[in-house]
């Protein structure tokens, strides 16, 4: 069994030792009390939760996995309000290497057995503005699930946070049907002359998916030009659009989420085949490459996501390019170039053709 997540290769495992232990039918789905009764087996408290038993029966409103394939690079419109449920995932913008969950957050058999998982999983919710004029995000909800074992997992721990976006501050856009872009400017929470730029970029995946990019710029003046650092942690997000209506982040109150629930929402494609640190991002070979581009920096995250930047051609200005690739051969470009302290950057889309390669070719 080739599970890719380290949360389910640590449950399948686990079942192995439950079924040893109870020798119970494998077909029983039946949500179950949690126990620790039955002996002293330190693996015993790990054994009854729900989401051991929810890998294939009740996914009847999840799409099968290898509907993901698509013949063409006709791209799906982007999905935006409503629920979502996803996976989190951080990254340093050095090298696009995985930053871990704080060790706070995970229970400490799953650190002391190198089982920690590589994202959180997230309930979103999103709310639209109104009316139509200036169509855009009015506030979003996300409930953090912290990783659980045991009895924990019927009951789980959750992390709200909320988000709000004027429009004053907040610059929405859609480069294309299948991307968005909503960015944030804010000024030095010191005083000190400078900004902070919080980009988020979104691409269409196919069946109601979407990656998500939380990126944060930061401009400061130095000397008679300007320095552009990008902060880090890089936030990734896998979501999978579960309504069109949002429940304004209500799904965790009272307590009593548990790990099934969870599951079932992210369906399929989300539970089973990410693991974000352990592949070697994919890479992209252009038709034809971009010989005008000042990049200095490019960094490869997985969920063929890549990250390029740099001086932008006018002086004082900088240049930050997310791009999403598929095996099609298609590659979405959103590109934002910076001046100065500008509150708003200017956004262009590009796709181009080309391959994609196993990292290190
Ligand atoms: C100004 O920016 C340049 C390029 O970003 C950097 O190399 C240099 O160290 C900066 N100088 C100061 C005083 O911050
Ligand atoms: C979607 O949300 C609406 C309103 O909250 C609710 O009535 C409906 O049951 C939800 N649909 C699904 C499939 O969860
Ligand atoms: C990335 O590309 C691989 C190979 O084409 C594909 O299996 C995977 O689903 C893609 N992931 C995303 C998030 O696009």
């Amino acid at each position: 069994m080739r599970r890719a997540m380290v949360g389910r290769r640590l449950q399948s495992s686990l079942f192995l030792v439950c079924s040893a232990s109870f020798v119970r039918p494998a077909s029983s789905f039946a949500p179950r009390q949690c126990s620790t009764s039955l002996s002293s087996s330190p693996f015993l408290k790990f054994s009854t939760c729900s989401r051991l038993f929810s890998a294939s029966s009740m996914d009847s409103e999840v799409s099968a996995s290898n509907s993901m394939k698509t013949t063409t690079t006709r791209h799906d419109s982007i999905c935006v309000g409503g629920d979502f449920a996803g996976l989190k995932a951080t990254f340093s913008p050095k090298d696009g290497a995985l930053i871990p969950i704080p060790e706070y957050l995970v229970p400490e058999a799953l650190l002391e057995w190198g089982q920690e998982p590589s994202s959180l999983e997230v309930l979103v919710s999103e709310e639209e503005e109104e009316e139509t004029e200036q169509s855009g995000l009015k506030e979003r909800q996300t409930i953090c699930v912290l990783p659980a074992i045991g009895c924990g997992v019927d009951n789980l721990e959750t992390q709200k946070t909320q988000q709000e976006f004027s429009t004053e501050t907040t610059s929405y856009s859609k480069p294309s049907d299948s991307t968005l872009t909503l960015d944030t400017t804010t000024t030095l929470p010191s005083g000190k002359e400078g900004r902070v730029h919080q980009t988020e970029t979104l691409f269409s995946l196919p069946d109601s998916h979407r990656v998500r990019i939380s990126l944060n710029l930061q401009v400061l003046p130095n000397d008679s030009a300007f320095s552009y650092q990008i902060q880090s942690p890089i936030v990734m997000y896998l979501e999978r659009q579960t309504n069109t209506t949002s429940n304004r982040g209500t799904r965790a109150d009272g307590g009593g989420l548990d790990g099934r629930t969870v599951s079932t929402l992210l369906g399929d494609w989300l539970r089973l085949a990410h693991n974000f640190g352990k592949n070697k991002p994919l890479q992209w070979k252009p038709e034809k490459e971009d010989v005008t581009a000042t990049i200095t920096s490019v960094i490869h995250l997985p969920e063929n996501v890549t990250i390029a930047s740099g001086p932008a051609e006018e002086a004082d200005t900088f240049m930050l390019q997310l791009s999403h690739f598929s095996k099609e051969g298609s590659r979405r470009t959103i590109e934002r170039t910076f001046q100065g302290l500008e509150s708003a950057a200017s956004v262009q889309y590009r796709e181009d053709s080309g391959k994609c390669l196993p990292s290190g070719e």
